[in-house]
């Protein structure tokens, strides 16, 4: 097992995770890099592990698939034999109206979005639970949410409620485990400048979103709080005369 910390950081091949994986790199964590494809994983593994010295495995994952997610879960234990953070961050986007949203749509934005995530979290648990017990910083779980999680917007009735289910989620485990060191926070974004908001027909300009950095600095900063601060929900939005608004 590596004296560095391990995190595990799902869709790392670009957006907000790649960013997210890059600050964890330059702070001195192993990583496991994942996402559909492999290619863009491989080109940030060889930098990250060139540029910061760290360790840094590659697993392609379909978070759609459960075996895949298990997969995904045992690649990472094996390689590092810890697990201090996990960064749940690979997530389907989609918007439409409520009266005629496919529930075939739903279903793979709750597989990718939220069951996903409970299953990887599960399967890692004991070794998260085992840097609760010995490590200042203990077991961090970082779920990358939505302000549309916070409240109901028009055109998010799926995506939104999926976010919902993860914040509450994130809640739950944290009572449940953060007496053993054990923290989940949802880290609720507004829009971002991603390929996920590049095309978004809407009222939010380009110019206006959040950036990557700010998003990826405020998780990453929570990797760094000790273990005896609890932070459930981080809500990140932008200026302007509405606090409550993707
Ligand atoms: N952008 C925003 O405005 C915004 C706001 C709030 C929250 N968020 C959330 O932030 C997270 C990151 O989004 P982003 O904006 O950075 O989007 P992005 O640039 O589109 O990146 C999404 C990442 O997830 C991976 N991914 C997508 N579907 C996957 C699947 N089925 N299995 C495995 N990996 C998958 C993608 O890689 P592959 O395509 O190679 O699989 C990619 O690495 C998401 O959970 C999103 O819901 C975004």
């Amino acid at each position: 097992m590596s004296a560095n910390p391990a995190a595990l950081v799902t869709g790392a091949s670009r957006g907000i995770g790649r960013e997210i994986a890059r600050r964890l790199a330059v702070e001195g964590h192993d990583l496991t890099v994942s996402a559909r494809g492999r290619e863009p994983l491989d080109a940030l593994a060889a930098e990250l592990e060139s540029e910061h010295g760290v360790k840094v495995v590659v697993a392609p994952t379909d978070m759609s698939s459960t075996d895949d997610v298990h997969a995904l879960a045992e690649a990472h234990a094996t390689a590092h034999g810890r697990t201090d953070v996990i960064v749940l961050n690979a997530g389907m986007g989609a918007i439409g109206a409520f009266a005629d949203f496919p529930v075939r749509r739903l279903e793979k934005l709750f597989a990718i979005n939220v069951r996903s995530a409970y299953v990887l979290t599960q399967d890692l648990l004991p070794q998260l639970r085992e840097a609760g017990r010995s490590t200042h910083h203990g077991g961090k779980v970082l779920a990358i949410a939505s302000t549309t999680g916070v409240v109901g917007e028009p055109l998010n009735s799926a995506y939104g409620a999926t976010k919902a289910a993860l914040i509450s989620w994130c809640e739950a485990v944290t009572t449940e485990e953060s007496a053993a060191g054990v923290i989940a926070t949802a880290v609720c974004p507004g829009y971002v400048q991603t390929a996920m908001t590049e095309h978004l027909p809407g009222e939010v300009a380009w110019e206006d979103m959040l950036p990557v950095d700010d998003v990826a600095e405020a998780v990453v900063s929570l990797t760094r709080l000790s273990r005896r601060t609890v932070v459930p929900q981080l809500v990140l939005t932008r200026p302007g005369r509405h606090l409550w608004r993707a």
